[in-house]
């Protein structure tokens, strides 16, 4: 399957460490910026567990962006407006024509990064002790295209070869 307009967005530090106990592990406010600027009025699919860790950090599901969760749990229930998927195929499906980003965490991105053709990586300039992890970025499928350096992070975009 080979999609077009669908990115992953991340933040990952220099050991690939996203997260740690459903959380992210630094903070980094230019980067919730940088995150914001990119995906508002655009899709952002995520899995169940970083739906909840957005509610914990900010109370309500991401502003100005629809929010599509995967889940199998069928207790699940989400606050109105938000789009619950059991597969990433039926996420993808409904929203066809839209620029869609995958959010995380990382059983989404491990699922995704064959799918996508853009990744927007904030390289995180630390290793941290972390549970979750992104896949390997492999330079012989990923092209870097644009880079913003910054004291201890870089936004870069790469593009599949
Ligand atoms: N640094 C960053 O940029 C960043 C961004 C986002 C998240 N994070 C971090 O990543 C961590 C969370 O990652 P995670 O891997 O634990 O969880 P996750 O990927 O956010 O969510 C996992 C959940 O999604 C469900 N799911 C996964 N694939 C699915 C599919 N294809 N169809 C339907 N449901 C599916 C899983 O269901 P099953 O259990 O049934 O498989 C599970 O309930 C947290 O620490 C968070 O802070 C970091």
């Amino acid at each position: 399957m080979k999609l077009y307009m669908i990115a992953i967005i991340a933040a990952v530090a220099e050991n690939l460490c996203i997260g740690k106990d459903n959380k992210i592990p630094w903070h980094i406010s230019e980067d919730f910026k940088y995150f914001k600027k990119t995906t508002t009025g655009n899709v952002v699919i995520m899995g169940q567990n970083t739906f909840e860790s957005i509610l914990g950090y900010i109370g309500k599901p991401l502003p100005n962006r629809t929010n599509v969760v995967l889940s199998r749990d069928p207790n699940f229930s989400p606050p109105e407006g938000v789009e619950v998927y059991d597969s990433i195929e039926k996420a993808i499906a409904a929203h066809k024509d839209e620029k869609v980003f995958f959010g995380g965490g990382a059983s989404i991105y491990k699922q995704t990064i064959d799918l996508v053709d853009t990744l927007y990586i904030t390289h995180v300039h630390e290793t941290f002790d972390g549970d979750t992890f992104f896949p390997e970025i492999n330079a012989h499928i990923w092209k870097e295209t644009w880079r913003e350096d910054h004291d201890g992070f870089s936004f870069v975009i790469y593009k599949k070869k």
